[in-house]
């Protein structure tokens, strides 16, 4: 059994997909042993508490970011977590924090990375103007936006679209992106390329799926 330990700041719709695919079996072998959250406002920690998961703040305010990650490191150690997945959690870890979890944090970004790193991806790709945009799941290392990326997938932007239609149908492949790119790296069946995550599995595993 793995345990994931999920890291939000908000609303908590990809924690929610994550939990989901937990329940219906799609993530295989897995629990969320804790949901910690920067704010205690957060939607998705009182969603987490509604579920009858463990849950705790860890506040962001007034403290160094060391300091915080420290405390996040010791609570997700304390719940024995083997992958940790940050799911809307819109603070930058520590170096610290990523050497604890070395290729075992994930981040999900609602870009086509390298585009569109940091905050409002989708009113920056709206602003550029591209045509095709979407959402990566990554492992996390010391750079914002950055580290190997498990999976793509690919979202149009259509005529008329303004941020929250665009977001909307970002996130739609989200909730499919990350529960897909967590089972894929719990099964342990890849290798990483210098910066490419290659597949080992027997299916046809794709890293940029296009949404239908
Ligand atoms: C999601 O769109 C996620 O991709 C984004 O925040 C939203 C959280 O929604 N994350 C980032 O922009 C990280 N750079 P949620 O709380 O409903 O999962």
């Amino acid at each position: 059994m793995k345990h994931l330990g999920i890291l939000l700041s908000g609303r908590g719709s990809n924690f929610l997909a994550i939990a989901d695919a937990i329940d219906r079996g799609q993530i295989e072998d897995a629990d969320i042993s804790i949901v910690i959250s920067n704010r205690a406002e957060a939607a998705g920690i009182a969603a987490a508490r509604a579920r009858g998961l463990s849950t705790q703040v860890v506040e962001a305010r007034g403290r160094k970011r060391a300091e915080q990650d420290a405390e996040i490191i010791a609570c997700l150690q304390d719940h024995g977590v083997d992958l940790v997945c940050l799911a809307g959690y819109m603070r930058l870890l520590s170096p610290e924090f990523v050497a604890a979890y070395p290729q075992a944090i994930l981040n999900i970004h609602p870009s086509l990375l390298p585009a569109f790193p940091g905050l409002d991806a989708q009113a920056q790709a709206l602003q550029y103007g591209v045509a095709v945009t979407g959402c990566t799941v990554h492992f996390v290392d010391e750079q914002l936006d950055h580290g190997v990326i498990v999976l793509q997938r690919a979202v149009p932007v259509l005529q008329g679209d303004d941020e929250e239609t665009l977001s909307a149908r970002i996130l739609e492949q989200e909730h499919i992106a990350y529960p897909e790119a967590i089972s894929r790296v719990l099964s342990g069946n890849y290798t990483i390329v210098d910066r490419r995550y290659v597949s080992r599995a027997s299916h046809n595993e794709t890293l940029i799926e296009e949404s239908k």
